[in-house]
């Protein structure tokens, strides 16, 4: 069986400590999607490590890590981030394992990042620009090199080819970008790739299911970052959800079992783009703090907002989300009282459904008033002990979504996880 795990917001949900707390159930971690625009944090031995593209199940010996063909892949990121985890003792030569479908992010992919970024004025979507949106459109637009290119001969051909056409592109943009440095990288880098496991994905992933093994999918971004469901054009490239997972490994839909939400307690988004929930006043700012809000990858303020139910329950039947995890609960616990947005004024309508499109639609959040809890969720080892009110506001978000939230995240170390041990179903 295949289970999936992914965010149900903005992305930054927490699903790389989360991955890691659940790796030791599984065989193999795949990445489906995304690239180097995901980080996703995870304590070893109390050191914090962020990784971008390697599964975060890469730090438990004896799994399998596979990056498969939905991804898009910088060797420039991997070569560094393999040298990082090579510092804590990890072999990847021996449990990494790269699909030879992945899409390969070559320099000029940046640059064109860059130039569409600019291109847009205050309209720029707050891309992490490493390259993610053009290495998709190369791999729609049947332009673009694959990991298994690398091994062949002409790769140096194809690549002058693509690099062609790319700089041809910049021209269009009036956009200048001296790239000679990151080509000496990305080369060095490609060699290195070169020497990794590099395997047919699909048979791969497919052979060792037939062996029994339990796969577990890691998504990168959100569902609310999807390219067709989330909150276009301010999206990523990918399709985040679920459904992601078929293409993005080559596995058939029945294979899926679990699939397991993850949202914080609260919401927060990183980049341009419609937030219904954000806030703007000291509220907000006091989440930013307390729950350390920073982006993983670009170090930006991200901004913060109180949890949206209509979001997360139209992530929930995207996904087709069996259970959730709650992170970040903890970040609450000096919170005197709480909101739960429940609908959406829609030009003065109130609907509890996601519109097709939010930007230039004016929506106000209804909301529903929690109070606070008087005793730390953070200093809670069971489901018995959370307080009253952390169980109320826990219930209704429950109620509402139909989904269980089974695991209440409340620290970001690897342990610091409640749940009934009797509701493991994964
Ligand atoms: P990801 O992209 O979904 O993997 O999430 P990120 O790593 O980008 O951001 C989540 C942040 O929250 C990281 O700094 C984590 O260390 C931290 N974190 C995760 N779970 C918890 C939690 O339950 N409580 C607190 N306080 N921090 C958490
Ligand atoms: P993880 O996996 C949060 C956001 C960017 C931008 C938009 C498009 O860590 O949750 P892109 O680089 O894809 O062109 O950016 O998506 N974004 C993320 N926000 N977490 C992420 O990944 C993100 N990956 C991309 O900020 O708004
Ligand atoms: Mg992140």
């Amino acid at each position: 069986m295949v289970d999936v795990l992914l965010g149900l917001q903005w992305g930054d949900e927490g699903k790389g400590k989360v991955v890691d707390f659940f790796a030791p159930r599984y065989d193999v971690i795949a990445r489906f999607q995304g690239g180097p625009n995901a980080g996703h944090t995870l304590y070893v031995n109390g050191d914090k490590v962020v990784l971008h593209q390697i599964p975060s199940g890469i730090f438990h010996d004896g799994i399998i890590n596979l990056i498969g063909n939905g991804v898009v892949l910088d060797p420039v990121t991997l070569k560094k981030e393999c040298e990082k985890v090579a510092g804590f003792g990890v072999d990847v030569k021996k449990n990494l394992f790269i699909s030879e479908r992945t899409n390969v992010i070559v320099p000029t992919h940046r640059a064109l990042d860059k130039a569409s970024e600019l291109s847009k004025g205050d309209d720029k979507i707050g891309s992490t620009l490493k390259g993610i949106g053009p290495a998709y459109m190369d791999k729609t637009g049947r332009n673009a090199i694959r990991v298994g290119d690398l091994l062949r001969k002409d790769f140096k051909e194809q690549y002058q080819k693509l690099r062609t056409k790319h700089i041809q592109m910049l021209g269009v943009y009036n956009f200048e970008e001296d790239i000679a440095a990151w080509e000496q990288e990305f080369f060095e880098a490609v060699d290195f790739l070169k020497t990794l496991n590099i395997v047919n994905g699909e048979y791969f992933i497919n052979d060792l299911l037939k062996e029994g093994k339990k796969v577990l999918a890691e998504g990168a971004q959100g569902s609310m970052l999807d390219v067709d469901f989330g909150t276009f054009p301010f999206v990523t490239s990918s399709n985040t959800i679920s459904a992601g997972v078929c293409t993005g490994l080559g596995i058939a839909p029945q294979h899926i079992g679990e699939v397991i939400g993850v949202t914080k307690a609260y919401c927060t988004r990183v980049g341009g783009g419609p937030f219904p929930t954000e806030l703007f006043d000291a509220t907000g700012e006091e989440l930013r703090k307390i729950g350390h809000e920073f982006g993983a990858t670009t170090g930006r303020p991200r901004r913060c907002g109180w949890i949206d139910l209509v979001a997360l329950n139209y992530a929930c039947i995207l996904n087709g989300v069996t259970q959730i995890v709650m992170t970040k609960s903890d970040v609450l616990d000096s919170f005197t009282s709480l909101k739960v947005c429940t609908g959406y004024l829609v030009d003065g309508k109130e609907t509890a459904k996601m519109p097709y499109q939010l930007n230039g639609v004016e929506v106000q959040p209804v909301y529903q008033e929690f109070k606070g809890w008087d005793r730390a969720v953070a200093a809670c080892n069971a489901i018995e002990e959370l307080p009253i009110a952390f169980q109320e506001y826990l219930k209704f978000i429950t109620d509402y979504l139909k989904v269980e939230v089974r695991y209440i995240s409340n620290g970001p170390g690897r342990d610091q996880i409640i749940y009934q041990a009797e509701q493991v179903t994964v």
